[in-house]
């Protein structure tokens, strides 16, 4: 084969993957396809310079990594608010319209499974980034590059984002738990934990075997000049991505329902779980108008879909012990196939929802399920008892570490501050994205540190060494100077972080934050008077926090002291240039667009991704193209990236 062969050769090999994955119309046998796949194998082995990385072979997962890095999103990934009826579709739609007018919607399926950032420059996929918490996730390159629809280069050329959801078909899930169950692994609860569970396989070779399918539904970063949404998904179909079934642009409310109602009736017949409608604004001037909440896009909403209803039978209840000592019953259920996803558990909020529910062991119940959350457990079927059903009682004392229990009527507590549940649970939360986002501290892990005496509260882990590590049953060198590497990095987190790791009963990520940007480090020692005058606390929020202060106050201090977390200084953010303003980026950077992105939204400004009449500032970079180009034609002022930096140093001494 010659280098010219070669090429063409896959090129020809690219068209049959693309063809049997994205299209699923095959164009040659499986035969044909595995000769040509093993004579471009053979070539390169031979002719290793040569190898092109858009070839197929280049897809083979058998790298074992020890980690996943983080990686930053070049735009934030937004998550999108809910909806459930025409009542609260057309709420938003009032709302928005009020924003810009002149309209219209564009709609397709809200899939269920997890959501993963491509970055593509010069035409090649370098880089596949999980979510995280927006702004940073984890490269899972290698894994991403396993999965045929996933197209290894693209015929655009400038650096493009293209995000969508990775996801399992439906007739691919139960096979999956089928060989879980064969390995003795526990089975996934739903298609989305499975997507995200092979997306996040250390082994590739493993995330290789699951058939996994992108689907796009979306752009971050790029230099599309077009301002319609359904216009730009046309094009990133045709760089190879699969285009989903039933996607639409709609111009009114009852257009918008009607094609919500067909949707809602194809769901069933779909191999993708869907759990939703999403209605977008098909303008990007009018997007970038609309902007943005902290949380959310204004300008789009998932509508979503009725719960599904099943009957089943409760098999046992179980009480498991959570980070604060409240004590919850589990139903454990007989497995129900709902809409492709097979559910064993459902939760019960407390005990109180069992004698109001009058619910037995034993006793036939239906049960709920509505997308991503937990299946809720609506009522027993009564009138179908036959005397084998058996009463709960209520627990007296811990299931985990035998302490009598707290009865505050509602709730039941473990009242023990070193029960082992409420430990180790609290380190987990403590270690969890929400909080100091310590990688490689999951459930197995802490139960092991906990169970060996090296970690019984937070503070031991910034006490744990390498000799302690490396002594544990399944620790290698790589493992423990990873952990160890990543408890260090949690030093000097952000203070709301800290504070909401903390896991303080009614504090949580809102109130955290809350508390940081009005007390900054002295929030250990201040009164209940000055809480309640932050916006939104009451009095039971006030009383936990304060007396969570009070009881652990020296244990606290330590541990401010040992992380020194950040604390974003209050004098840039009352007064500065681009306070209020909205500015839209473009070009490179010294820093990455993301980084900056985030600076000036830390100064109150509202960072948008296209220019429009809204725009106060463009900010470029060296490179800057069409976004410049409209930024002069609107007559909107441009900065420059060292311009940006001098508005603020003169801010600064002001
Ligand atoms: S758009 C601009 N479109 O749902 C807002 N998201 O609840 C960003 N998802 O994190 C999301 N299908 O993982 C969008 N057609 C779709 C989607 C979709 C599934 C997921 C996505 C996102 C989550 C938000």
């Amino acid at each position: 084969m010659t280098l010219k062969e070669y090429k063409k050769n896959i090129e020809t090999l690219n068209k049959f993957a693309y063809a049997y994955y994205t299209q699923d119309q095959p164009l040659a046998s499986d035969d044909e396809y595995d000769k040509l796949y093993h004579q471009i194998l053979k070539y390169e082995e031979e002719n290793s310079k040569n190898i092109l990385p858009n070839s197929p072979t280049q897809r083979v997962g058998d790298s074992i990594q020890d980690k996943f890095n983080k990686a930053k999103h070049l735009s934030k990934m937004w998550s999108l608010e809910d909806v459930f009826n025409k009542k609260e579709l057309n709420k938003w739609i009032e709302k928005i319209s009020k924003l810009s007018d002149n309209i219209h919607f564009y709609a397709e399926p809200k899939y269920d499974g997890a959501s993963l950032n491509l970055i593509y420059k010069n035409g090649l996929l370098i880089q596949a980034i999980t979510r995280g918490d927006g702004s940073i996730g984890e490269d899972i390159t290698h894994n991403a590059k396993t999965i045929n629809s996933i197209p290894l280069s693209i015929s655009y050329t400038k650096t493009l984002e293209i995000r969508g959801e990775v996801v399992i078909y439906k007739s691919d899930f139960n096979h999956i738990n089928k060989e879980r169950l064969k390995d003795n692994k526990s089975i996934f609860a739903n298609l989305r934990n499975a997507a995200a569970g092979s997306l996040r396989q250390l082994d590739t070779s493993i995330t290789a075997k699951r058939k996994l399918v992108f689907l796009p539904y979306g752009v971050g970063e790029n230099e599309f000049e077009d301002n319609n949404l359904n216009t730009i998904m046309e094009k990133i179909y045709s760089y190879g991505f699969i285009k989903p079934p039933l996607s639409k642009v709609l111009f009114n409310i009852d257009e918008i329902e009607e094609f919500y109602n067909k949707m809602g009736q194809k769901r069933s017949s779909l191999n993708m779980m869907l759990d939703g409608m999403v209605v977008k604004v098909n303008e990007l001037d009018a997007q970038s108008d609309m902007g943005y909440t902290v949380k959310y896009p204004r300008w789009a909403v998932a509508y979503k879909f009725p719960a599904v209803e099943k009957v089943t039978t409760i098999k046992d209840i179980h009480f498991q012990v959570g980070r604060t000592g409240v004590v919850t019953p589990v139903a454990i259920l007989e497995p129900v196939d709902i809409d492709g996803v097979i559910v064993e558990r459902a939760t019960l909020h407390n005990f109180d929802e069992i004698q109001r529910k009058d619910i037995y062991i034993n006793d036939q119940v239906i049960i709920l399920r509505s997308g991503d959350v937990i299946p809720k457990i609506i009522k027993a079927l009564i009138q179908r008892r036959d005397g084998s059903e058996r009463k709960v009682n209520k627990p007296s004392n811990c299931p985990v570490c035998q302490s009598e229990l707290l009865d505050e009527g509602v709730l039941i507590k473990c009242q023990n501050l070193s029960c082992s549940a409420r430990v180790v649970n609290s380190i987990i939360y403590y270690a969890s994205k929400q909080c100091l986002n310590i990688d490689g501290l999951g459930i197995k892990i802490v139960e092991q540190l906990f169970k060996s005496n090296l970690v019984k509260e937070i503070i031991d882990l910034y006490k744990l060494k390498f000799d302690d590590l490396i002594a544990l049953e399944s620790f290698k060198d790589k493992k423990s100077l990873n952990l160890l590497d990543s408890i260090e990095k949690s030093k000097g987190v952000d203070l709301w972080r800290l504070l909401n790791g903390l896991a303080i009963e009614h504090i949580g990520e809102v109130a955290s934050k809350a508390i940081a940007m009005n007390f900054a480090l002295n929030c250990i020692n201040i009164s209940k008077e000055s809480l309640l005058t932050i916006d939104g606390f009451g009095e039971e929020m006030a009383n936990s926090y304060i007396k969570y202060m009070e009881i652990n106050n020296k244990k606290v201090e330590a541990l401010f002291e040992l992380i020194k977390p950040f604390v974003q200084k209050q004098d840039i953010i009352e007064n500065n240039f681009f306070k209020d303003k909205t500015v839209v980026l473009t070009g490179s950077m010294s820093r990455s667009r993301g980084d900056i992105k985030i600076m000036l939204e830390n100064l109150g400004a509202k960072v948008s991704g296209s220019v429009s009449k809204k725009t106060d500032y463009l900010i470029y970079g060296s490179d800057a193209g069409s976004k410049y180009d409209k930024a002069i034609a609107l007559k909107i002022d441009v900065l420059s990236e060292n311009e940006m930096r001098d508005k603020l140093e003169n801010n600064n001494e002001t």
